[in-house]
Parts: C-alpha cells; structure tokens; sequence
C-alpha cells in the first residue's frame, strides 16, 4: 500500500475519493428530500469543512443559502474554561432552518459548546451533517442528522483535513499509519 509522509508521520489510503464523492451526493439527496421548500441556510465551520462543504452544496439542488464561520476558542474570565465563539456569521438565523456543515466529530467538544449560543438566536431548526464522526472518542455527545462515514479512533487527514496545516489539499481521506 502506497504510505505517505506528512511532518513526521506515515498515513496510509483510507476513503477513496469516488467513495468520498457518492457518499457526499447521497447526504446531499436527503437534504434534497427533506428541505425541500425550507430554504435552509448552511453554516460551514471552517477551515476544516472546506472542500466537503463545497462538494456537499454542489449537490443541492433546492433553493438554499451557505455561510461560512470560524470558531476562535478564548479563556473565559470564569472558572468555566474557555469560550467558543462565532467568528463571521453575518446573517441573521432566526427563524431559519439551519444545517451545521462539519468535516469530523471527534470528542464533540467544539459543537457541544458552539450549538447552545445558537440555539439563543432562535432558529426554526438547527442539525448537524458531518462528513466524519469517530464514535469511540466520543465525550459529548452530538446528534448526527447526516453522516458521511462512522471511523476508528484514528488520526485522519486530506480531502480538507490536516496535519499540523499539511494534507488538506488531497482527494482521498487517508489515515495515521499502525
Ligand atoms: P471535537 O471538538 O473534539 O469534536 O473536534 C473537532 C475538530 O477537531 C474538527 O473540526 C477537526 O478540526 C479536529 N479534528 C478532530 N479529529 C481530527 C482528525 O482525525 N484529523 C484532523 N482534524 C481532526
């Protein structure tokens, strides 16, 4: 099997490109199904969801809106840690049916404390489609609308995803060798 160098780690083929694309047009085709006539809004959270956001919205033949946010991680001034915030979300969500576009769902950390502060901005509805999920490192749990593929607790990279900034720029998805 061909491996390939990333800083200091091998990584070997995982998800195949072609797999990686019908998988991404059969999300697309639910949502198709299911929103139809909702005009929801996708907000991709970057920079990981990139290229899955792009495929995944290619497919979307429904009238729909996409936004893209970053999520900038500060310490809080209470005991409570640190404080996720929103980072470009410029357009008002209430009353709007939003899908929250995530490449992976590793602890569930970032979605289990972002989803609250929009849940405050009144959306009629708000779900999760994830290309990525890794049941095992589950310690928040989230609900998963749409979801590409479940994986092992593995380090993965490309197709969006990096290493330490390398990998993002491959197809296919591959994962950490041994
Ligand atoms: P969580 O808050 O633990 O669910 O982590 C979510 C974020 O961690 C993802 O959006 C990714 O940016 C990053 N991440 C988690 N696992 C991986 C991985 O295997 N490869 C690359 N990035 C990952």
């Amino acid at each position: 099997m061909q491996t390939l160098r990333v800083h200091d780690k091998e990584f070997e083929p995982y998800l195949s490109a072609a797999a990686i694309s019908a998988k991404v047009a059969g999300m697309a085709e639910a949502i198709n199904n299911d929103y139809a006539g909702k005009k929801p809004l996708f907000i991709a959270i970057l920079n990981g969801s990139f290229i899955f956001a792009a495929d995944l919205f290619k497919n979307i033949s429904i009238e729909a809106e996409i936004c893209f946010i970053k999520l900038a991680s500060y310490k809080g001034t209470k005991s409570s840690g640190h404080v996720i915030t929103a980072i470009g979300l410029d357009t008002d969500i209430i009353d709007r049916h939003i899908i929250i576009l995530e490449d992976i769902v590793d602890t569930g950390k970032t979605l289990s404390e972002f989803l609250p502060q929009l849940q405050h901005q009144q959306p009629a509805s708000m779900v999760i489609a994830a290309l990525l999920h890794k049941p095992e490192a589950t310690v928040y749990p989230i609900d998963i609308k749409y979801l590409g593929f479940s994986i092992p607790n593995k380090f993965v990279l490309g197709y969006g995803l990096d290493y330490d900034g390398l990998g993002r720029n491959l197809g296919e998805i591959y994962q950490l060798a041994r």
